[in-house]
């Protein structure tokens, strides 16, 4: 799935993918604490960006993201990941691990 995005995760950053919450453990702060504790490794190894993709139309995790700092850097539309996965439309999102703080 990697090759579909143009962004490639840069020296010094940590990429999050493929988190996903057990159904019956969800809206219970697990995604939040799962984010907030990979946000504390990373910093720990001196990076210094958190950066994830996300399907534009998938709200509960576009809002979980917001919601622990992450903000949209760029919106994309692609025909490959919609064929191959049904994903109209995507937000690249990214936050400063210098200036975060936790959710
Ligand atoms: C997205 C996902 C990881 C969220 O995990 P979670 O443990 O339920 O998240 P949290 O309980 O920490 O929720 C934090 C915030 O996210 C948002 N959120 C979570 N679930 C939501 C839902 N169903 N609808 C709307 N917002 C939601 C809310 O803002 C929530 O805060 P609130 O409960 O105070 O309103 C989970 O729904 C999941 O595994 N989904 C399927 C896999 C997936 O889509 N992964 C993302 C791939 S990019």
């Amino acid at each position: 799935m990697k090759y579909l995005f143009p962004e490639k995760p840069k020296k010094r950053t940590c990429h999050v993918a493929d988190l996903a919450v057990k159904p019956s453990a969800r809206r219970k702060g697990v995604g939040t604490s799962l984010l907030n504790y990979g946000k504390e490794v990373a910093k720990k190894q001196g990076l210094t960006r958190y950066t994830l993709h996300v399907d534009a139309d998938n709200r509960p995790a576009f809002n979980l993201y917001q919601k622990t700092g992450f903000r949209v850097v760029t919106k994309k539309k692609n025909i490959l990941a919609r064929w191959l996965l049904g994903i109209k439309e995507w937000y690249f999102m990214s936050q400063d691990l210098n200036t975060a703080t936790k959710a």
